[in-house]
């Protein structure tokens, strides 16, 4: 089993854990694959808390991909506004568009077409196996990554992740299994002050059963796809990307008046850098000296 030892007790443990302790989320209640594929590209980079406020109202308004497909980009990322890294939205969009094109309107179950949907990678792909067509697949995000390598003890590589993760999927309950890594991840097994004491499976875990080690040493710290802390938003780039695409998105609007509006008169050639990159991305539109949704 993956080389993990106490295999059979631990997916016991868990999976009874999971059985009371999963949050009714409003992605878990879904079986239609395009909203599980929606919620999974929300999550990749923006918390469980935030994408419930917003997953609901876009899968409203765009309930299939053919309907994301032939809306407007701006449309779409004035819904996604809130969730950050507006990149994705575009790229979700871009896959819509495929998935309308050459799927028939369905998000596809075969991992290498869903590898070459944009924005989708092998944690995406994975999840959609996993949520929306119950393959036996295990999927490895952060969280996951960060309860593997807790459990073993040791800093894992993302090869060696993954075929742990794929050897303990239990028979027929892939669902289950991978809901329930995330929210021990997510919960309990957390990046900072784990909570050992509160965790099923800590008696089996190289970390969680010496608690005098707790807190030291991580061995997660150094696994692949753990992730590093995020950098400041406060004065970033991304946060006044996030001002311009604001204003755009609520009417066009003068260069000028945009730079303003960030605060940048005293540096031009940064608003301008930043309004160029939005402008490159197909985020923004630009005609003449006025900015305009895509
Ligand atoms: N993070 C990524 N996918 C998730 C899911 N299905 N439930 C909770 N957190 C998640």
């Amino acid at each position: 089993m993956g080389g993990l030892k106490n295999a059979d007790h631990i997916t016991t443990a868990l999976l009874q854990w999971g059985s009371g302790e999963l949050r009714d989320l409003p992605w878990r209640r879904a079986s239609d694959p395009w909203p599980i594929l929606v919620s999974e590209v929300m999550l990749q980079q923006t918390s469980v808390a935030r994408v419930q406020e917003k997953y609901e109202l876009f899968v409203a308004a765009f309930p299939t991909a053919q309907t994301l497909a032939q809306a407007p980009l701006g449309r779409a990322l004035e819904l996604w506004q809130g969730l950050g890294y507006p990149r994705r939205c575009r790229n979700l969009r871009a896959a819509a568009t495929v998935i309308s094109e050459q799927h028939g309107g369905n998000v596809p179950d075969e991992l290498d077409d869903l590898l070459a949907l944009p924005g989708v990678g092998p944690y995406t792909a994975r999840a959609v196996l996993a949520f929306a067509f119950r393959r036996e697949v295990g999927v490895v995000d952060v969280n996951v990554s960060r309860v593997f390598s807790r459990i073993q003890g040791k800093s894992l590589t993302a090869g060696a992740l993954q075929q742990m993760a794929d050897s303990l999927v239990p028979q027929q309950l892939s669902w289950e299994w991978n809901q329930v890594l995330m929210e021990l991840g997510g919960r309990v097994c957390v990046a900072r002050s784990p909570k050992c004491t509160e965790c099923p499976v800590y008696r089996w875990c190289a970390y969680g059963s010496r608690p005098e080690d707790a807190g030291k040493d991580d061995p997660a710290r150094l696994s692949a796809g753990v992730s590093k802390p995020q950098p400041k938003f406060k004065g970033s780039d991304r946060q006044l990307r996030g001002q311009v695409l604001k204003l755009v998105l609520q009417d066009e609007q003068p260069v000028d008046f945009v730079i303003a509006g960030m605060g940048m008169q005293h540096d031009q050639d940064r608003a301008h850098h930043i309004i160029n990159s939005l402008v490159n991305e197909g985020l923004v539109c630009r005609r003449g000296d006025v900015l305009v949704a895509p």
